[in-house]
């Protein structure tokens, strides 16, 4: 099984290049030549050239079309991508398009800034999101949890190791390695050397024990998680602070799926855990809340008291990255932020999750009745679903050849995700209707 993760990376990096070697008419021929065969005298960035393949998702995309290319009339359902279906509810879009028609007069235009976000949506994200767990001069309004991760990634600097569940959205372990963090990839192992790989399986109930794993400066736990669908309990979390407190290390917690989380007592942030905040930051979005994947609006709290070893408060060093890199969150989408957090803009994104919830159901359902393990779904818009050993891309392929579905396999979510399947429930219901009407042939036992 490791063999063929080396073997999946390494048919990954061709799988590229061929796809660049396309019919080109003479005169693009030409171009095209001169610049392949042309350099600069720049260097390339080392640690770029350790990156294994493409990222994940356009791989999948390549896939998708390489298969519609030679099936033109194909009628595809995605279950692939995480990215939301339905349109923006009414009170929320009506916040972006006033905030879009207050810049065509004199009071309402403003410019740059703040770097931090507006004031009054740094203040209704404490209120309303934290309950005032946290102060809203610990919140930092962005363009997406992604972008945030790098840019932690950029404060944190080369020096220090980083840990990751495994499997794991992809970019934490990507923009380590970006950073200069890790050696080379072991390509036996399908990980790079210098990232701590928290296993995450079936019998651990796909939440790492951090206690038992070597000790890294950062770690990064997402919950509910993506791929496993699986939301961490309060103890879990518990221990996990405990664990990162005792040791001096630093969690990131990703919390882009907490609106999902509809088990009670289930946190939905890291700072309802006592401690948490000597230790922890936390990134978060409102991409998957109120379908903003386009939009851009994301946040990431870092408590006052959070502290390097030297001293330095970490929250110093993040504003630095923000007002040096970032110049604030587009204001028209900000006011489009605010309104999420009216009354009825909470409504409106309560009924959104409901709606992926009862996919993310049905997904469940079908392929619980068809005899398969199936993990999430229950606060989160992920199912995981064991495939009993077999590989997750060859899985992949058949269902894509065979039911015209996209899926994701497991292993692109890192070693500890082959053998399993994730599905995600961001399909118009129609689609998740006759996506499951296919796979319970595809997918029979
Ligand atoms: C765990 C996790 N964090 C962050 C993101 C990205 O969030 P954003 O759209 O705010 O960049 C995703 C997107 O799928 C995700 O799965």
């Amino acid at each position: 099984m490791k063999l063929s993760i080396a073997v999946l990376f390494m048919t990954l990096a061709s799988s590229v290049n061929s796809f660049n070697m396309v019919q080109t008419s003479p005169v693009r021929q030409a171009t095209s030549l001169a610049s392949a065969t042309a350099t600069t005298g720049v260097k390339r960035n080392k640690n770029f050239a350790k990156l294994a393949g493409g990222y994940l998702f356009p791989e999948i995309g390549r896939r998708r079309n390489a298969y519609l290319e030679k099936n033109p009339d194909a009628n595809i359902i995605s279950l692939g991508i995480g990215d939301t279906t339905q349109p923006i509810p009414s009170a929320i879009l009506k916040g972006l398009v006033d905030g879009a028609a207050a810049l065509g007069t004199k009071e309402g235009y403003s410019g740059y800034g703040a770097e931090q976000g507006k004031a009054p949506l740094r203040e209704r994200i404490s209120e309303v999101l934290y309950n005032g767990l946290i102060d809203p001069s610990e919140v930092f309004v962005s363009d997406g949890a992604k972008c945030d991760i790098q840019r932690i990634q950029n404060m944190f600097g080369p020096d220090v190791t980083s840990a990751v569940q495994d499997p794991s959205y992809p970019v934490y372990v990507d923009t380590s390695v970006m950073m200069g963090q890790t050696q080379e990839l072991d390509e036996g192992k399908g990980q790079y050397d210098g990232i701590v790989y928290m296993e995450c399986n079936e019998e651990n109930g796909f939440f790492p024990d951090v206690a038992a794993s070597p000790r890294a400066d950062v770690v990064y736990i997402c919950s509910p998680n993506n791929p496993t669908g699986v939301a961490a309990t309060r103890a879990q979390l518990e221990q996990t602070v405990k664990t990162c407190k005792e040791r001096g290390s630093i969690l990131v917690f990703d919390a882009a799926y907490a609106p999902f989380i509809r088990s009670p007592d289930v946190p939905k942030s890291i700072f309802e855990i006592e401690g948490a905040k000597d230790c922890a930051i936390e990134v978060n979005s409102f991409s998957k809340y109120a379908g903003f994947t386009g939009v851009r609006l994301g946040w990431t709290v870092v408590p006052e008291g959070l502290k390097f070893s030297d001293g330095t408060p970490v929250r110093q060093d993040f504003n630095r990255v923000m007002t040096t890199s970032f110049n604030g969150a587009s204001n028209i989408v900000q006011a489009g932020g605010l309104a999420c957090l009216s009354d009825e803009g909470m409504k409106e994104i309560d009924n959104l999750i409901d709606y992926y919830l009862e996919n993310a159901g049905i997904l469940r359902k079908t392929f619980t009745e068809l005899g398969y393990r199936v993990y999430g779904g229950t606060d989160a818009p992920y199912i995981f679903i064991s495939l009993d050993g077999k590989s997750s891309w060859d899985t992949f392929s058949e269902i894509l050849e065979k039911a015209e579905v996209v899926t994701i396999p497991g292993a692109g979510f890192g070693p500890g995700g082959e053998g399993f399947l994730r599905l995600s429930a961001f399909v118009p219901r129609e689609g998740v209707i006759e996506a499951c009407e296919r796979l319970k042939k595809t997918m029979k036992r």
